[in-house]
C-alpha cells in the first residue's frame, strides 16, 4: 500500500541530489506539481511553505490560504492534540517514513469534512532549515471499495450458509415421510399382491423403485450439504494414508473386476483426512465403475509437488483406462446429480464429483478432468500444501 509513497521518497531523494547543480528554472516545483499526490511542505514549526495543485484540490484551500496555515490545520481537530510532539519527534530523527503506520489516518478539509488518507513523510534539505514533505493520498475510494467487498463477501457467506442449512434440513425432513411411503408400499405389496392383478403389481413395483431412488437422492443430498458442517480440522498427513484406506474398502470390487492398481508416491499436505477419504473413494470408485467391458481396468494414483503463484501445491492424479467421456462436459460432471452415462448400466446418483468439488473448494484447491471416449479419464486435484489460517473457518458452513 505504501509502494506509491516509497516511490515518491526515491523521487525526492534523486531530486535533492540533482537540484544542487541545476540551471533549469525551478525544477523542484515542476516535480512537485507533476506528482499524482497532494504535496505539502512545511518547516520545523509546522508552517506550510509550499503546496501543489493536488493538495489544493484535495483540501479546498487556495494556494495563498495554505501559506497562512500550519500543518496541524490539516489534521482533524480531534487528533490535533499531541501532533506538535509528533512533529518535533520527526525533526529530531528525520527519516523518510509512512505516517501513523498501522493506524487509520484522516485529513481535514476546508469545509470541515474528514477524509481517509495515507501519508508519507520525507525530510528535505534544501539549504534553509529543515523541511518536511508530506505526500498525501486520498484513499476514500479504496476504503469504500474494500468495505463494499467485505460486505459483499459477508452477504455471500450468509446466503451460502442459509442455502446449505436449507438443503440439510429439507433433505433430513423429507426422509421421514418417504420412509413411510416406502414402508406402506412394501406392506401393500406383501399383503395384497394377489389381489392387485398384473397391472396393479407393475404400478406398485414402479412406485417402490421410485421411492428407493428418491431415498438415495435424499441421502446423497444430505451427504453433500454436510461436507462443510461435519468437517474435522486440517492436519498435516501423508496422502498415502487415506488412499490406502480407500483401496482396502474397495478390495472386493478390485478383486471382482481384476483391476490393477498402481500406487505412486504421494506427498504430505494439510488436509481434512476424512474428506480426503471421501474424495479418493469417489475418484477411485468411479475409475473402477466406468471400466471398459473386456478390458483389465487399470487405475494409477500419483502425486507430486508443483510451484504456483500462491505457494507450493500438491498435485494428485487418478487415471483410468475406462470408457471415458466427451470432454466438452468436463465442467458439468462436477454439478450435483449430473451424470453422463446411463443409470441402468452404471449405478449412482451423480453426487460423488459434486462432493469432491466441494471438498477441494474447502481446501482452497482445484479439481479438473481430462478424458477421451474409449481411452480413459484422468482426474487432477491440486491442493495447497498448507492451509491459510483463515481457511479454518469458525462458521460451521464453509
Ligand atoms: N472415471 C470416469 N470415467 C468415465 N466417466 C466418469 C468417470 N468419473 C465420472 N464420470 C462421469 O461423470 C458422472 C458424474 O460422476 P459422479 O461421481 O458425480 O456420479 P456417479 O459416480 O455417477 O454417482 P455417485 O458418485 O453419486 O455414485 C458420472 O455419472 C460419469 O458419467
Ligand atoms: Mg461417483
Amino acid at each position: 500500500m505504501m509502494d506509491d509513497s516509497e516511490n515518491l521518497r526515491k523521487q525526492v531523494n534523486d531530486l535533492e541530489s540533482r537540484l544542487a547543480g541545476s540551471t533549469d528554472g525551478d525544477p523542484f516545483r515542476r516535480v512537485v506539481e507533476s506528482a499524482p499526490y497532494g504535496m505539502v511542505i512545511s518547516d520545523a514549526e509546522g508552517r506550510i511553505v509550499m503546496v501543489n495543485r493536488q493538495a489544493v484540490a484535495m483540501f479546498g484551500h487556495s494556494a495563498e490560504e495554505f501559506l497562512e496555515l500550519r500543518i496541524e490545520d490539516l489534521v482533524p481537530p480531534r487528533f490535533r492534540r499531541g501532533h506538535d510532539g509528533l512533529r518535533h519527534g520527526f525533526h529530531e530523527n528525520p527519516e523518510p517514513r509512512a505516517m501513523g503506520e498501522g493506524r487509520d489516518l484522516y485529513a481535514y478539509r476546508r469545509d470541515g469534512m474528514e477524509f481517509p488518507v495515507e501519508i508519507a513523510l520525507t525530510p528535505l534539505n534544501l539549504g534553509g532549515g529543515p523541511l518536511v514533505l508530506s505526500s498525501i493520498i486520498d484513499i476514500t475510494r479504496r476504503k469504500r471499495d474494500e468495505e463494499d467487498l467485505i460486505r459483499y463477501a459477508r452477504r455471500l457467506e450468509r446466503s451460502n450458509a442459509e442455502l446449505e442449512s436449507f438443503a440439510s434440513i429439507a433433505s433430513h425432513d423429507l426422509q421421514e415421510p418417504l420412509r413411510k411411503i416406502r414402508m406402506m408400499g412394501e406392506r401393500l405389496a406383501s399383503v395384497s399382491e394377489s389381489e392387485l392383478g398384473e397391472q396393479g403389481r407393475d404400478y406398485l413395483g414402479r412406485m417402490i423403485r421410485a421411492g428407493d431412488n428418491m431415498h438415495r437422492l435424499i441421502r446423497d443430498l444430505l451427504a453433500f450439504s454436510r461436507v462443510g458442517m461435519r468437517a474435522e480440522g486440517f492436519r498435516v498427513v501423508s496422502l498415502i494414508e487415506p488412499v490406502r484406506d480407500v483401496l482396502s474398502t474397495l478390495e472386493l470390487l478390485i478383486e471382482e473386476t481384476g483391476a490393477e492398481i498402481e500406487l505412486g508416491e504421494l506427498p504430505e499436505a494439510e488436509v481434512d483426512e476424512s474428506q480426503m477419504r471421501q474424495l479418493f473413494q469417489n475418484l477411485i470408485g468411479n475409475a473402477l465403475k466406468f471400466r471398459r467391458a473386456g478390458e483389465t481396468p487399470r487405475v494409477a494414483i500419483e502425486g507430486g509437488l508443483v510451484e504456483s503463484g500462491s505457494g507450493p501445491l500438491v498435485r494428485l492424479e487418478v487415471r483410468d483406462n475406462g470408457i471415458g467421456f466427451d470432454e466438452q462436459y468436463h465442467d458439468r460432471i462436477f454439478q450435483i446429480f449430473q451424470r453422463l452415462h446411463g443409470k441402468t448400466e452404471f449405478e449412482g446418483t451423480g453426487i460423488g464429483l459434486a462432493i469432491c468439488k466441494k471438498i477441494v473448494d474447502r481446501h482452497d484447491g482445484r479439481i479438473s478432468a481430462r478424458s477421451r471416449i474409449g481411452e480413459g479419464t484422468t482426474f487432477i486435484v491440486e491442493l495447497p500444501t498448507r492451509q491459510k489460517a483463515s481457511n479454518e473457518r469458525t462458521s460451521p458452513y464453509s
